[in-house]
Parts: structure tokens; C-alpha cells; sequence
């Protein structure tokens, strides 16, 4: 087998990811363990900071996204052991009673973080909460998530009439309400139940079409009454339950095994097992987009974990054909779209990407990102206001290009130069940490 020279080179504050592919004869093989979801990571750890008594977490994702939401709930009160092993115990406050920080609550990279604990902070009467991120997150927008707050009677300030951080917030006791959120996000859903956990009465909020619902399955396993609608994309949470402490098993991220899915579609010969991945229909949708493809993937083993579906997926190398990826899909692949972009770009016809413009306020603006980054290695990608359209079938060279400091935009990157002519150099690499901290040597691993 001819390998794959991977070299990591370190400047001043960032790292770049040097890879060059053999001329022939590569082909990727092997079996993989992907790390722990990263939404489902925070969920235990918020869960396990506000319940009572002990969480014990299998699996969490050891990347810097979880570590900002560990550093901010110990600031908080919870006691949360040292995030080196992937068996984390969190001892819980119970409901009510984070403690007000002495400091200012840093949320780095992860909105995940940041918009799931407002809906805490906002509801955590008398309490004052000030919570930053870095220059991304610091840029995305808030006020998707303060306007149901402030409906539900919170006291939130921000930059930009209230809109993005720093936030300061004066916690309140809130009220319920039911919020129609005008778009599909699990992040507002979450937000706005965990802010309903403090609320005397049901809170219920409607989205347009489906998103993740780890939120509902893990609240449930704490002990809090949710009412779902699958009609209507409604969930109605009771408020002032008692949240016990559970053992929450993290299965692996699909999100993170989308990268092999694709490197093993695209690489002549390959064929990968990854094992323990996450199959919640509400995350799939990568699975289908892949199937309209043409990939050849199997599920295997297929078995629920804690609550979670999960399964071991095999994918084999074969021929990919362009196709349209819109609607109600799209939030159960919203973080796989750049990935797809790489595959798109490797199969036969034009594939387009509608009803995307999410991607604008991601860690990076990831149809901008993606798109200039493999249009620098030769690809036909054109930018729609809400998507991308891409002529597939041309041959990729290596470039120069960039992460954005965005961890999916790097690793798409990575693993569209294993499939491109001579040498490509991602800069900014260190950003796959925030997400996959094993992914360079995991990219050795199954290229020789
Ligand atoms: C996440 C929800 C999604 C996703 C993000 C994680 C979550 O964001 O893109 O990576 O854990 O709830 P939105 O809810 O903003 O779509």
C-alpha cells in the first residue's frame, strides 16, 4: 500500500497540516474508533452540572468544546473531574442552584455552550452572569436565543442592541411561553427547555422542521416530563422537576464520522469500519445524502446505547453522482455540509446544496470557507445565497489553504487533499482539536 506523507508544522500560534498523497496506489483500510458526540458531550455535563447527586459520563468527547462548558459549570459550583480520561464524574448542584461566577464565563469556540447555558443563567433568579467566547463566537448571532428569553421575562444585555457577546445577564424568575422559532435549530430548542426546567408551567417550543433531539432524550432520562409532538415539530417541558444524576453513555459523533465516510467513498480501493458511531434519525441525514450519492455504506450491528441509537458503518470506495440536498434534510446534516462539498466534488454531475444559509453564521461563514478552499485546489464550487452548487469530475491539485480556524472546514480540507494532486498545506489545523482531537494521527492510522 503507498502511503500518505502527513506532516504537522507548528508557527507562532497556529499549526499547519501538510499532506502529500503517494502518486498511485493509495488506498485507505482500517478500522476506526471515532470520538464522543460533541453534543451529546455538553448535554451530559449541563445535566449533570444542575442535578442532583452523581453523573458518571462514558465517552465524552475530550475536545476543547466540552472543556469550555466543564471550565464554565465548575465556575459555577459543579464539581467536574479532570477531563483526561473519557469517564468524567460530575457532581451536580441540583436545580436552582448554580452559584454566581467570580468571573467572566468564557464559552471559547462552542455556541453550543454558550446558547444552552443563557437559558440556565437567564433563569437563575438574582444571580448576576457575565459570559464571553472567542473572536468566532463573539461574531455569531445571540439573539435567536435572547428574544425567547426576554419573552419568557429574562434580562439579558449584549453588543449590538443586545445581540452578541459579551452578554451580561441578571438572572429572573421567567415565565412560560410557547416560541414558534423561525428556524430549525437545536440550539434554541435547547435553550429555551432548559430555561423552562426553572419555569413554573409548561413551556413549549415549535420548529420549522426537526433538529437534533439529544436534548429531549437526555432531559427525559434525568427525570423532566417533556410532552413531544412529531406532528407539529413541537416539545413541551414541565417545569421544576427533580433531575437526578444518571450514567450517560456518549456513542461516537457522526458528525465526526462523516470525514471517513467520505475519505473511504472517495479514495480508490478503501475500505473503513467505524465503530460505535451515533445513529439518531435526527443526525442522519449525511447517511441519506451519501445513499443518494451512490456510496456504498452499510450499517451494522445496529443497537440502542443509553438511549441512543447506535451502530458500527462500513463504507467501501465506489462511484458518487451529483444530487439536490434541500429542505428538511438540511438540519439533520447542517454540520456535514462541508464534508459533502468534498464528495460532491469527487462524483460525476453538479450537486446542489439549497436552504443552507445556517452555514453563513457557523464557527466560520462554511459555505464561503469551504468553497474557496477547494476552489484554490481546482474544484468548480459556486456560492448560492443559501447553498452551494458544485460541478464535480475535476481533478484537485494541492494549494495552500485555510481553516478559517474552523475545525470542519479543516478537516474537509484534509481529507479532500488525500484525493488531489502533489501537496496541500491547511493552515490553521490546530482547529480540528476543537472537535477531534485524535484526527491527525487517525488519518496515519488508515493511510499507512
Ligand atoms: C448543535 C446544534 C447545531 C449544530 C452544532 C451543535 C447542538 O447548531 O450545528 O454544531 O449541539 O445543539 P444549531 O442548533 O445552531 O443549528
Amino acid at each position: 500500500m503507498s502511503s500518505v506523507v502527513v506532516t504537522l508544522k507548528n508557527t507562532l500560534d497556529r499549526q499547519n497540516l501538510i499532506i502529500t498523497p503517494p502518486t498511485s496506489g493509495l488506498s485507505l483500510q482500517g478500522t476506526i474508533n471515532i470520538p464522543g458526540d460533541k453534543s451529546i458531550s455538553h448535554r451530559a455535563l449541563m445535566l449533570g452540572a444542575i442535578a442532583e447527586g452523581e453523573t458518571i459520563v462514558e465517552g465524552l468527547l475530550l475536545g476543547e468544546d466540552p472543556r469550555s462548558t466543564a471550565s464554565c459549570f465548575r465556575a459555577m459550583g459543579a464539581e467536574i473531574s479532570e477531563l483526561n480520561t473519557e469517564k468524567v464524574v460530575v457532581k451536580g448542584v441540583g436545580l436552582g442552584n448554580l452559584l454566581e461566577p467570580e468571573d467572566v464565563l468564557d464559552a471559547g469556540n462552542s455556541g453550543t455552550t454558550m446558547r444552552l447555558m443563557l437559558g440556565l443563567l437567564a433563569s437563575h433568579r438574582e444571580r448576576f452572569f457575565t459570559v464571553t467566547g472567542d473572536n468566532s463566537l463573539r461574531s455569531r448571532p445571540m439573539s435567536r436565543v435572547i428574544k425567547p428569553l426576554q419573552q419568557m421575562g429574562a434580562t439579558i444585555w449584549g453588543r449590538k442592541n443586545n445581540s452578541i457577546a459579551p452578554l451580561a445577564i441578571r438572572g429572573q424568575q421567567l415565565k412560560p411561553i410557547h416560541y414558534h422559532s423561525p428556524i430549525a435549530s437545536a440550539q434554541v430548542k435547547s435553550c429555551i427547555l432548559l430555561a423552562g426546567l426553572m419555569v413554573e408551567g409548561k413551556t413549549t417550543v415549535t420548529e420549522p422542521a426537526l433538529s437534533r433531539d439529544h436534548s429531549e432524550r437526555m432531559l427525559q432520562a434525568f427525570g423532566a416530563k417533556l410532552e413531544i409532538d412529531p406532528e407539529t415539530n413541537s416539545v413541551t417541558i414541565a417545569g421544576q422537576p427533580t433531575l437526578q444524576g444518571q450514567k450517560v453513555i456518549v456513542p461516537g459523533d457522526i458528525s465526526s464520522a462523516a470525514f471517513w465516510l467520505v475519505a473511504g467513498a472517495i479514495v480508490p480501493g478503501s475500505e473503513l469500519l467505524i465503530k460505535n458511531v451515533g445513529v439518531n434519525p435526527t443526525r442522519t441525514g449525511i447517511l441519506e445524502a451519501l445513499e443518494m450519492m451512490g456510496a456504498n455504506i452499510e450499517l451494522e450491528n445496529q443497537r440502542i446505547v443509553a438511549g441512543e441509537p447506535v451502530a458500527e458503518l462500513r463504507v467501501r470506495h465506489g462511484k458518487l453522482k451529483g444530487c439536490t440536498i434541500e429542505g428538511d434534510i438540511i438540519p439533520r446534516l447542517i454540520d456535514e455540509v462541508p464534508i459533502l462539498a468534498v464528495a460532491a466534488t469527487f462524483a460525476e454531475g453538479t450537486t446542489t446544496i439549497k436552504d443552507a444559509a445556517e452555514l453563513r453564521v457557523k464557527e466560520s461563514d462554511r459555505l464561503a470557507a469551504i468553497a474557496s478552499g477547494l476552489n484554490r485546489m481546482g474544484a468548480k464550487i459556486t456560492e448560492l445565497t443559501d447553498g452551494l452548487e458544485i460541478t464535480g469530475g475535476t481533478q484537485l491539485t494541492g494549494a495552500e489553504v485555510d481553516s478559517y480556524t474552523d475545525h470542519r472546514i479543516a478537516m474537509s480540507l484534509a481529507i479532500a487533499a488525500l484525493n488531489a494532486k502533489n501537496t496541500t498545506t491547511i493552515i490553521g489545523a490546530e482547529a480540528a482539536a476543537i472537535s477531534y482531537p485524535n484526527f491527525v494521527p487517525t488519518l496515519q492510522l488508515i493511510s499507512g
